[in-house]
């Protein structure tokens, strides 16, 4: 059988790193309470010049290269984004010209901080359907463009960056022991649309708008969904907690991290945590904390990694594949 093996990986951050003192000038916050709530030191920020696409390209770029391949050897990208460079076209099709690739086509996915997810699924089903063979996945976002600097319950929590994977479509056996995306897990539910979403857009205010968050609901939410596609991960492959390497999920909260997995009997020595350093970046925090992990020789090949994330919709999703 066909399986979507990771061939590179690449990732790429903004200029400007702003830490917690930084924000308590700007806001009414102190390093200490963001700190303890959220387990966020510092993010970095977009500046002049860097946007979704900019980033999205570099991360692209990166990927491309350590795979040892060029944008002539793919035949889809896919984009996930909340924030894209404009209402249309994709951002994906900018990265695509940016990147001399006028073959194949480009698309994004928009599934907010699940969007990484989405995005590997939808590439995994491309793969094993046979209508792509090589995918480049970036995960790509400057969510500091629809903050609203004023309110410090919401400003404080999000930066900007990309990550990607470049996807390949390469011979398993069909068992757990192929390298490759082993199973996807993905759910939303809209009735939640109200506890996280944006107050503008095309087609209602003409605006873009900004983030509006209820937290406190938010993290009712997160552990309880995260670990229902969790388990059913586990449940589609008949893999348990001890056969993970790597847990890398989505950095919004260290609380929320800890909460997972805990309750999923994950020690957290298994556990990537990069928000510290990134804050939540949306859909790019799991293929920077990927990247950060693979890069520094945590994840190796053969490792089985587990990634998953849960956002606005409510979205939320797993993937299991062997590095
Ligand atoms: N600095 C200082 N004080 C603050 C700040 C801040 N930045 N923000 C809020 N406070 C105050 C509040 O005003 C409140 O004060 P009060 O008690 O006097 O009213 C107090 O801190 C506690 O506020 P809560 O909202 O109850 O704080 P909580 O412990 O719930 O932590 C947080 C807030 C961190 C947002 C938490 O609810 C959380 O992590 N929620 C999940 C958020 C999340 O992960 N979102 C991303 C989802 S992914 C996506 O799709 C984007």
């Amino acid at each position: 059988m066909i399986r979507s093996v990771v061939r590179g990986f690449g990732a790429a951050l903004p200029k400007q790193v702003v830490t917690n003192l930084d924000l308590e000038s700007k806001v009414d916050t102190s390093d200490e309470w963001i700190v303890q709530r959220t387990g966020i030191r510092q993010r970095y920020i977009a500046g002049e010049g860097e946007t979704t696409a900019s980033l999205g390209e570099a991360a692209g770029r990166a990927a491309l290269e350590n795979a040892g391949l060029t944008s002539a050897d793919l035949d889809l990208i896919i984009v996930a984004t909340s924030t894209p460079d404009n209402t249309f076209p994709a951002t994906a099709v900018n990265i695509q010209n940016r990147l001399g690739m006028h073959h194949g086509a480009a698309f994004d996915v928009q599934a907010v901080c699940s969007g990484f997810i989405f995005g590997v699924t939808t590439a995994d089903a491309y793969i094993r359907g046979g209508l792509a063979k090589r995918v480049l996945v970036i995960g790509a976002e400057t969510f500091s463009r629809i903050l609203d600097w004023t309110d410090r319950t919401t400003c404080v929590l999000f930066g900007d960056g990309a990550g990607a994977i470049i996807l390949e479509a390469q011979e398993g056996t069909g068992a757990n022991s192929d390298r490759g995306v082993l199973t996807t897990q993905l759910r939303s539910d809209g009735a939640h649309k109200e506890k996280l979403y944006v107050d503008g857009g095309p087609s209602t205010t003409g605006t873009v708008g900004h983030l509006r968050m209820e937290g406190r609901e938010v993290f009712k939410h997160a552990v309880g969904m995260i670990t229902d596609v969790i388990e059913a991960a586990f449940t589609a492959t008949g893999t348990t907690a001890d056969d993970l390497d790597w847990l890398v999920p989505h950095q919004a909260n260290r609380r929320i991290i800890d909460g997972s997995a805990k309750k999923l009997g994950i020690p957290l020595e298994k556990v990537v945590v990069t928000v510290d350093l990134h804050g939540n970046t949306s859909a790019a925090s799991i293929p920077l904390a990927l990247n950060t992990a693979a890069a520094d020789g945590r994840i190796k090949r053969g490792d089985l990694v587990l990634l998953e994330a849960m956002g606005g919709g409510f979205t939320w999703g797993s993937v299991l594949l062997r590095w």
